[in-house]
């Protein structure tokens, strides 16, 4: 469940490592990670990013699984949605809700740092940003877009055990989330509109869909229950925050780079690759390491320690390059506005009890937090 000694070993073994078991290469140190994410000619995502090759031919269409120039394209439609003037829209929205949200908790003094912290922005701000129908399903949404993440791991019993979601979430997508259905003025319709122009295909308007339902939401979730779990285990760190709330957005990057939500995504050598004396061979399935490269020693001083005033933007938590996360205004904003909310009004954060984690092929996340405030 600890993944980092498993890297730190990983690292200490070379620039590559051939991982037998999965026939697959991996590299874990940010000096290798970071520029292969920039060198989208020989490390492509167009044959996909997942470790088995039945998700990967599932996910044709995606944004995701796409070099340029289609993936520019493509990806414009998302970056049109996203883009930080219709984002701050919701600013001020948010901050009143996360004001609200953290008085009722204040009020309690026990809570789940999931599911009462860090889920109701996401749920009730990024699903209504997309579209999504306002009924009972949208809370399913949530599991199947994690199960669809585990289905991306190497074959196993627990990657097939994701099976029902990734179908569930698929008929969802084309009975639920289709353009009469999606709530007016939302990502969703800007995306079938791109359809209606000819812009995407409605394949690819159905994995953009998909993106946003796995993109958008688990992972903020997860970013923000991890930087909430590390404030309650460094007391001092918050006491830093408390005093100088300057430096909240520096505790969410730092949260990011310590349990970076999507831990790992693959790519394809289109050519031999020699990284400091090791070649990976043309063709090879390669998995780019974003938590391992972020709690790299040999580039971020004392990896395993959590400090608010490291400001570490450089992390790739939100990938790097041509594929660089669309959605990181927005997730950003979310988190600013729950931690400053907590900030101006929670003296002390402790654990309540033993958090739960999800064991998860990508995402890193907690299924339980049980924390107290005062
Ligand atoms: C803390 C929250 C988030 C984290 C840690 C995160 C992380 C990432 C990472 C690492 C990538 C790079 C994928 C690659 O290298 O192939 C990515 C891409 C992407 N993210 Fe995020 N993400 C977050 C939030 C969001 C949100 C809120 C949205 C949308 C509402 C979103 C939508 C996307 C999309 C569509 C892509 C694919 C971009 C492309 O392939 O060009 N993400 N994200």
């Amino acid at each position: 469940m600890d993944p980092y000694p498993h890297y730190a070993a990983l690292r200490g073994l070379g620039p590559a490592v051939y991982l037998s078991e999965y026939d697959i290469y991996g590299l874990f140190r940010y000096e290798h990670v970071r520029p292969a994410l920039v060198d989208w000619e020989r490390f492509s995502s167009a044959e996909g990013i997942a470790m088995n090759p039945t998700t990967n031919e599932a996910m044709e269409g995606s944004l995701l699984g796409m070099d340029p120039p289609r993936q520019r394209e493509v990806r414009t439609v998302f970056t049109d949605a996203l883009r930080p003037k219709y984002v701050r829209k919701v600013a001020d929205g948010l901050e009143q809700l996360a004001g609200q949200l953290v008085d009722d908790l204040v009020q309690r003094g026990e809570f789940d740092g999931v599911t009462d912290f860090a889920r109701t922005l996401p749920v009730g701000i990024v699903l209504d940003l997309i579209g999504f129908p306002r009924d009972e399903q949208r809370e399913e949404i949530l599991d199947w877009a994690l199960g669809a993440f585990n289905y991306m791991g190497p074959y196993s019993d627990h990657q097939a055990s994701s099976l029902p979601d990734v179908q569930a979430l698929a008929q969802y997508l084309t009975t639920k989330a289709t353009p009469e259905k999606l709530l007016p003025d939302s990502f969703g319709q800007i995306v079938w509109e791109a359809v209606g122009r000819g812009d995407i295909t409605e394949n690819e308007a159905l994995m953009t869909m998909s993106a946003y339902a796995c993109a958008g939401v688990d992972t903020t979730i997860a970013g923000i229950s991890s930087t909430l779990w590390l404030l309650a285990r460094n007391p001092d760190e918050w006491a830093k925050v408390r005093q100088d709330p300057t430096t909240v957005p520096g505790a969410f990057l730092e949260g990011l780079r310590m349990e970076a939500p999507i831990q790992s995504f693959t790519r394809v050598t289109t050519c031999n690759v020699d990284l400091d004396g090791v070649t990976i061979p043309a063709g090879s399935r390669v998995v780019l390491s974003y938590g391992s490269a972020n709690r790299d020693e040999r580039h971020y001083p004392d990896p395993d320690r959590f400090r608010v005033s490291r400001n570490p933007s450089d992390s790739v938590a939100f990938g790097f390059g041509v594929h660089n996360c669309p959605g990181r205004v927005l997730a950003t904003m979310e988190a600013h506005a729950l931690f400053n909310a907590l900030a101006s009004r929670v003296e002390k954060i402790d654990l309540a009890g033993e958090p739960v984690r999800a064991p998860n092929n990508i995402i890193r996340g907690l299924e339980r937090l049980p924390i107290r405030v005062t």
